[in-house]
């Protein structure tokens, strides 16, 4: 009960309009979550995994990539430490969902170690031709860097995806700047549980307010644990998942 009275103690006024909760499988495949046993702050074993790819499947998911951190100096992840931990997941996946998809990627911290990475052509885990970044929370990041960065992967052929977006304070006051990233190609990700207001009112305004502009092309479950799981299958009953399902059903809007 932890979890849910603390995420789910806030609630913006389009949640008070809730409707009936959405059919996910809409969505498809999720793009964001931390499955593979270990070696994150994610899922820690993989009975931890299975179970929420079995609540994924549940909820109607074909597939999902999972995307571990990688985070220079914390998470110093790499594809090769990473892909045997995926294999077994993948796996055991197969053997219980022989149908559901895996794929394996990451969500990159955006610094200049991350450049270099881009601009040296360094394998990068990139499924889909999407590159998932993200920026830390407390401070925005250099704009020299962000913009030399997302032209340099739009370079390489490749759609940088911005993680989360709703979760950079700093530019609560400038939600703008999503639309125009939006217009450059950048796709740009929300989480379900910010939707559900498991981070409070602000964030889940501001996720809110990007979908209903049309800027957001990816609700992500951000999956750590079953918390998140939780929160996507609270974030239903929100008008603004009703809009991006509409928008999945027609993706010339994404
Ligand atoms: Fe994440």
């Amino acid at each position: 009960m932890g979890w849910l009275s603390r995420w789910f103690g806030g609630k913006d006024k389009a949640q008070e309009a809730q409707r009936e909760p959405i059919d996910l499988s809409v969505f498809r495949i999720d793009y964001h979550s931390h499955m593979v046993p270990g070696v994150d702050d994610g899922a820690q074993t993989l009975e931890e995994s299975l179970e929420m790819i079995d609540a994924l499947v549940s909820l109607g998911y074909q597939g999902a990539v999972t995307t571990p951190h990688v985070y220079p100096g914390m998470y110093p992840n790499t594809p090769e430490t990473l892909r045997p931990p995926f294999e077994r997941l993948q796996a055991a996946v197969a053997k219980r969902h022989p149908n559901f998809k895996l794929a394996l990627g990451a969500e990159y911290f955006l610094d200049e170690s991350l450049l270099d990475a881009v601009k040296s052509d360094r394998e990068l885990l990139t499924p889909g031709g999407r590159l998932l970044f993200e920026l830390a929370f407390i401070e925005p990041p250099d704009s020299g860097l962000l913009q030399e960065f997302l032209f340099e992967v739009q370079m390489k052929g490749l759609t940088p995806v911005m993680a989360h977006i709703e979760r950079y304070p700093y530019w609560h006051d400038a939600l703008d700047r999503y639309g125009e990233w939006h217009e450059q190609g950048v796709t740009l990700q929300v989480n379900a549980a910010s939707i559900a207001g498991a981070y409070g009112p602000e964030i889940q305004q501001a996720a809110s307010q990007c979908i209903e502009k049309g800027w957001v092309g990816i609700l992500g479950t951000d999956a750590h644990g079953m918390r998140h799981i939780d929160a996507l299958h609270a974030s239903r009953t929100h008008p603004a998942v009703h809009t991006l399902a509409q928008q999945a059903k027609n993706p010339k809007l994404l």
